[in-house]
């Protein structure tokens, strides 16, 4: 074939296959790549009359029929590209996958309940930082320098001369927000506190508190009662016995031991409560006048109640959980376990 009349034939297919794949439906896609660049499509039959032509005419032709070739496979490309694309959003209309939902773990999902039951009851919700000095964790909680009470608590200490360390209680919130705000007030503080305990079932050297401070005119250890009753009865139900024993703590006078009838074996005595029908669950009493008067309060006549509760604690008994451990090993099926009702 001579030279013009290739060139013409290129023009020519080049033309019909624009404008049949324009036109070809998805499924219609791969008939048109074999007729046109197939092994025997029309691009390498064109090549097949190359040895037949003039010399001076062959890297021309040569050149044009790579052409083509290139263009054809751009718009095959482009497309499939298109037809892909467009599958794809049909998809849409497919039924979704359904994401995993996200677990709370159980120390939030306690957190939140006790949270809400003291909001509605009006106490405010605070924090203080986990990094506090010896005045906030210890002196102004009435526990001077070389208190002997301050062995009630193993502390990590973050330098030499005793005076920074990591809060072993929540108590130092109150410190901080009475020297902020003055009387009637009542909230609550939840966060993190450190003790030197080995790391077993039982004990943690990281755990949390919920902190109670309620502060006014005439507040009585009746009110700390009717508080701390509802709030047992909303966590663990109507039937839970509470109950109130003499304990002491430098911040408190009176302070109380708080229990609860055992909720396992409802106050007959089994493993969860060493037999004793009831589980300690909290420490609490009236506000140390010292405490008043070390944040600057006058105080005659004005009294308070406050009140300290470890969450794990709570979050064990409320969900069967038998070692304190399973709270830091963030191992999804723990989490999962509770679901999200
Ligand atoms: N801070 C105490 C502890 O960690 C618990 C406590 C007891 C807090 C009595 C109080 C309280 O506010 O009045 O063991």
């Amino acid at each position: 074939m001579e030279a013009e009349k290739i060139l013409a034939e290129i023009t020519d297919i080049e033309t019909r296959a624009r404008r049949e794949i324009a036109a070809a439906s998805p499924a219609e896609l791969e008939a048109w790549r074999v007729a046109y660049l197939g092994r025997k499509g029309k691009v390498l039959a064109l090549t097949s009359f190359l040895p037949s032509l003039a010399p001076a005419d062959k890297p021309e032709i040569g050149r044009r029929v790579n052409q083509l070739k290139q263009t054809l496979t751009a718009l095959y490309e482009e497309k499939t590209r298109h037809t892909e694309q467009s599958r794809r959003k049909e998809n849409l209309s497919f039924p979704g996958k359904r994401p995993t939902p996200g677990y709370l773990h159980p120390l939030t999902r306690v957190t939140r309940e006790l949270v809400e039951i003291f909001s509605a009851l009006g106490f405010g919700v605070h924090t203080g930082p986990d990094v506090e000095t010896d005045y906030y964790n210890f002196e102004a909680l009435n526990m001077p320098e070389d208190h002997p009470a301050k062995d009630m608590w193993d502390t990590f200490y973050l330098d030499y001369g005793q005076k920074v360390l990591l809060r072993t209680h929540t108590s130092p919130v109150q410190i901080r927000f009475m020297k902020k705000n003055q009387p009637p007030f009542r909230i609550v503080a939840v966060g993190r506190c450190f003790r030197r305990d080995a790391l077993d079932a039982r004990h943690s050297p990281v755990f949390h508190q919920m902190e109670g401070l309620m502060v006014g005119q005439d507040i009585q250890f009746a009110h700390l009662k009717g508080v701390l009753v509802h709030c047992m009865h909303r966590l663990f139900g109507k039937d839970v016995k509470v109950k109130f024993n003499p304990a002491y703590f430098p911040f408190t006078e009176p302070s109380a031991e708080v229990s609860i009838s055992c909720i396992i074996c409802g106050g007959k005595g089994c493993a969860t409560c060493g037999q004793a029908g009831w589980l300690e669950i909290l420490g609490a009493g009236m506000v140390h006048p010292q405490v008043f008067r070390n944040v600057g309060y006058d105080a005659d006549g004005i009294t308070g109640f406050a009140f300290g509760m470890g969450i794990e604690r709570i979050a064990m008994l409320k969900y069967g959980i038998h070692d304190i451990r399973y709270f830091l090993q963030n191992d999804i099926r723990f989490i999962e376990q509770l679901g999200n009702g």
